[in-house]
């Protein structure tokens, strides 16, 4: 073994894991992949892709014949020494990180010299070690541990993965640390090898970071609003700043998905463990939180109240170019509109299965063309490329109202103005 093509095992074939796998497939690795989902197994192995994530198909497809799925584990074990764990770490009722199938996967691969964990799920920092603790009270000293973060984003994970800012490997200096960076040397990316500890943090004060810029730029906005400034000019004035840059100034209505709301949580939390009140974390939250409530007080200003007013939401996932509901904008403002007697619709190019286990109270449009009949309001939740061409004359004709709530700030507000319709965005006088 050794080398570039050193076989590896993925324990969870959820985003992370699946996208891992056909990542290292592309780069000629034979993938041993373990899930204990048996209808995923099943589906995985017929080529059925369970995710929408564009370019993981085509990889799978692809690498068919290097990718290997199985529920049991003995299968990854008995090819791989480098074994990545991407299983779930979703919060508990504390806050806390959930880390039981990450104990499980720990506690199910036997003590052996030429093996090693490789630490790809979100864990809190300070798991890695606690991990190896237990590991030495039990006596499997020869186990040896890498954390190895990852920052894939959804909808774009296959390009993060193949092209990244850069690898964070955190390790002990055995073995194991110089096999993962091996791994990732053909990439060409910026290596940051440090202690696992630092690893750990680096993935979550990353994340942290971002939606804190994400929710000071949607204060920015609300602030706009009360001084009559334009956010989205703001936001360009600011990011031409190299010290600032341009990415995740975009003031809208709240981030959501797997990762922001809970790894900002779960450092909130931590740093409360350990003694530390991180207030500006308190307050990246609370903004987020009444950031996705905001279209609502557009809408009462508009509208008056809401009762027997008819919505049209377009777009429902939590960003585009994905089917993911997991925290998003849509399921807070759909349950508020409810609750104040409006009628909801809705249209989401991919995210609509998804969409009715979690919102059963919606109607679904199978265009939004569909989804805007009858509205007296139209609010852009999720900026889909194709709601940016909408024929505006089309939807104004559709509508029984004339007010379109631009929850992104991503549509050509003249091509609405020009159909009749008024358009309100966020932080935008
Ligand atoms: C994020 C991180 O970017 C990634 O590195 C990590 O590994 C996983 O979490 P992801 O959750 O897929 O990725 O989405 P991302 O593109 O970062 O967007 C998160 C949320 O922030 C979305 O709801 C998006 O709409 C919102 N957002 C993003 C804004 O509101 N404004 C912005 O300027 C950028």
């Amino acid at each position: 073994m050794g080398g570039a093509r050193e076989p590896i095992g993925v324990i969870g074939t959820g985003y992370v894991g699946l996208v891992t796998a056909a990542g290292f497939a592309e780069l000629g690795h034979e993938v041993w992949c373990v899930d204990v989902d048996e209808e995923k197994v099943a589906r995985l192995r017929r080529g059925e892709v369970p995710i929408y994530e564009p370019g993981l198909e085509e990889l799978l497809v692809k690498h068919r014949g290097h990718l290997h799925f199985s529920t049991d584990l003995a299968d990854a074990l008995a090819h791989a020494r480098l074994l990545f764990v991407a299983v779930g770490t979703p919060p508990t009722y504390s806050g806390d990180a959930d880390l039981s199938a990450v104990h499980a996967v720990v506690d199910a691969i036997p003590d052996a010299d030429d093996r090693s964990l490789v630490m790809k799920s979100t864990v809190p920092c300070g798991t890695g070690a606690s991990i190896q603790r237990v590991l030495k009270e039990q006596g499997r000293t020869r186990l040896s541990y890498v954390s190895c973060p990852e920052f894939l984003k959804e909808g774009s994970a296959v390009k993060d993965f193949l092209e990244p800012d850069r690898v964070v490997v955190g390790d002990n200096g055995d073995w194991a640390g110089d096999a993962v960076v091996a791994l990732y040397e053909p990439l060409g990316a910026p290596l940051v090898r440090t202690d696992i500890q630092s690893a750990e943090m680096v993935k979550l004060a990353s994340n942290a970071f971002l939606a804190t810029k994400i929710s000071f730029i949607n204060e920015i906005a609300n602030v706009c609003e009360q001084t009559g400034a334009d956010v989205v000019e703001v936001a360009r004035g600011m990011g031409l700043d190299d010290r600032i840059g341009p990415k995740f100034l975009q003031a809208g209505i709240g981030f959501g998905g797997s990762c922001f709301p809970k790894d900002v949580d779960a450092l909130k939390q931590l740093a409360g463990n350990s003694g530390y009140h991180f207030q500006l974390l308190t307050a990246v939250i609370e903004v987020n939180e009444l950031q996705k409530r905001r279209v609502m007080s557009k809408l009462v200003k508009h509208l008056g109240g809401l009762v027997g007013r008819r919505v049209a939401l377009l777009g429902l996932a939590f960003k585009p170019n994905t089917d993911d509901m997991r925290e998003a904008s849509s399921l807070v403002l759909s349950a508020r509109l409810a609750a104040d007697g409006a009628r909801v619709s809705a249209y989401d190019p991919i995210a609509e299965e998804e969409a009715r286990k979690l919102m059963p109270g919606l109607e679904f449009a199978d265009s939004a063309l569909a989804a805007v009949e009858g509205a007296d309001a139209v609010v852009l939740v999720t900026e889909w490329p194709e709601f940016r061409d909408l024929d505006w004359a089309g939807v104004a004709e559709q509508m029984s109202g004339w007010l379109v709530i631009d929850g992104r700030n991503a549509l050509d507000a003249d091509a609405v103005r020009a159909a009749g319709l008024v358009y309100e965005g966020i932080g935008r006088a």
